[in-house]
């Protein structure tokens, strides 16, 4: 058995743990990250695109800032629409903030340059990775690479590890409670090199379900609608999918979709998750790990990121200031802000989307919902203000 040593040992180079360690580097802190699949498997997966102004200062923050500034689109605002009206939410007249398009494969990319630029050690394509004796002073991390077998022995660990990962499974069944809520569709998404229908997102409500139009440049599309929970992509053609998308648009938006072949296309589950114990011992979850919000208000990779400033914040107390207040506050304070991001992403879940078994009174409240929301001013801010993002507390106190 190899042994390593290092301060944090961070399972998964996802966003969260990639941005945790390059923080953590910036403050003088070692880190290993563990990663089970090949580095172009991460770099290569499509994930939503839409940075708060807190997430894009975080990042800018970590060094990964340049690209972002250059190729990111500023927006000021984006659209619902239902019922063959639209609504504008003016995020930056309503709460003076923005947000910005940028792909989450765009992030990892970055992060995963910055790590490399910097020697940062990480180890791809492991496996059977498990975590020892978190609970006590010593706690370490054993898995395999190419028939190796290793332990690193660390003061920390950080389960960055996402909704499938080992860290949540080690906190013993009674130190946890988990929230879920499973939702009866998931989300069909499609990716293709053309120009987008709009200058800003669009939320559609339709009577055929929900549609998203999204982007990732002036020259590149990303659409999702609503789908039945376990459909098979295979179902979808490509023409099938856009007349979807257009008739779910409605005619006005439909008539400025321009369609093309996919550079990907997939569906995604939907699903609202919380494990309320995000520390256990030495043991801190950050991101998907500890929890998994709908992507109808745009936020998993905005909370990762959330989670990663306080707990990059909290170590460099520990290690660097011998202040244990920020390690001792995290699962608190990371909590407040994941729950209230929780309940506007199942707002904006259920307001939009259609679900099979809803009786004609949970429909019309539905349509009343998006009526107040489309002639108050009062209703658009606290979407805006959700939407641009919450702000983040002290973690030290
Ligand atoms: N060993 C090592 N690595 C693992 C293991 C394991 N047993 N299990 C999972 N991982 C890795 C995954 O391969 C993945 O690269 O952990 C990483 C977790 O990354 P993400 O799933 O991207 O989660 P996170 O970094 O928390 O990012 C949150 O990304 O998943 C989206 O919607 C999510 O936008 C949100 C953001
Ligand atoms: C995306 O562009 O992938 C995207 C945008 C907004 C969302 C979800 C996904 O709410």
């Amino acid at each position: 058995m190899e042994g390593l040593k290092t301060q944090v040992a961070i399972i998964g180079a996802g966003p969260a743990g990639l941005l945790l360690s390059q923080l953590l580097h910036l403050v003088g802190i070692s880190s290993i990250v563990l990663e089970r699949q090949t580095r172009p498997h991460v770099e290569g997966r499509v994930r939503a695109g839409v940075l708060e102004q807190g997430t894009v200062e975080v990042l800018t923050r970590a060094g990964v800032g340049a690209r972002l500034e250059n190729e990111g689109q500023r927006h000021s605002g984006f659209s619902i629409s239902a019922n063959s009206k639209t609504c504008r939410i003016a995020l930056e007249d309503l709460t003076g903030r923005h947000v910005t398009v940028y792909g989450q494969t765009e992030v990892t990319k970055d992060l995963m340059a910055a790590r490399a630029a910097a020697d940062g050690e990480l180890h791809f394509e492991v496996s059977n990775v498990e975590l020892h004796d978190v609970e006590s002073d010593a706690p370490s991390v054993t898995f395999s690479k190419g028939g190796v077998s290793h332990r690193i022995t660390c003061s920390f660990i950080a389960g960055c590890d996402g909704f499938h990962g080992p860290s949540r499974q080690v906190i013993p069944r009674e130190r946890k409670l988990e929230h879920e809520r499973v939702y009866p569709f998931g989300w069909l998404g499609i990716l293709a090199d053309v120009p987008p229908c709009d200058e800003e997102l669009v939320y559609a409500r339709s009577a055929y379900g929900f549609a998203l139009a999204s982007m990732r440049s002036a020259t590149q599309s990303r659409y999702y609608i609503q789908c039945r929970a376990g459909e098979n992509v295979a179902d979808w053609s490509e023409d099938r999918l856009w007349d979807e998308i257009r008739r779910r648009l409605g005619p006005d938006m439909a008539s400025h979709v321009v369609t093309g072949p996919a550079v990907e296309k997939g569906i995604a589950p939907i699903r609202s998750f919380v494990c309320e114990a995000m520390q256990h011992g030495r043991l801190f979850l950050a991101g998907d790990a500890a929890h998994i919000v709908p992507p109808t208000g745009a936020k998993g990779l905005n909370l990762a990121v959330g989670d990663v400033q306080y707990l990059a914040t909290a170590f460099d107390a520990y290690f660097n200031a011998s202040n244990e207040a920020g390690l001792k506050r995290y699962a608190d304070v990371a909590l407040q802000r994941i729950w209230k991001t929780q309940r506007f992403s199942w707002m904006m879940t259920n307001l939009l989307h259609d679900f099979d078994d809803s009786d004609s009174f949970t429909q019309r409240m539905q349509l009343a919902e998006l009526d107040d929301i489309f002639s108050s001013t009062a209703k658009q801010t606290a979407i805006a203000e959700n939407y641009a993002g919450l702000p983040y507390d002290n973690i030290l106190g």
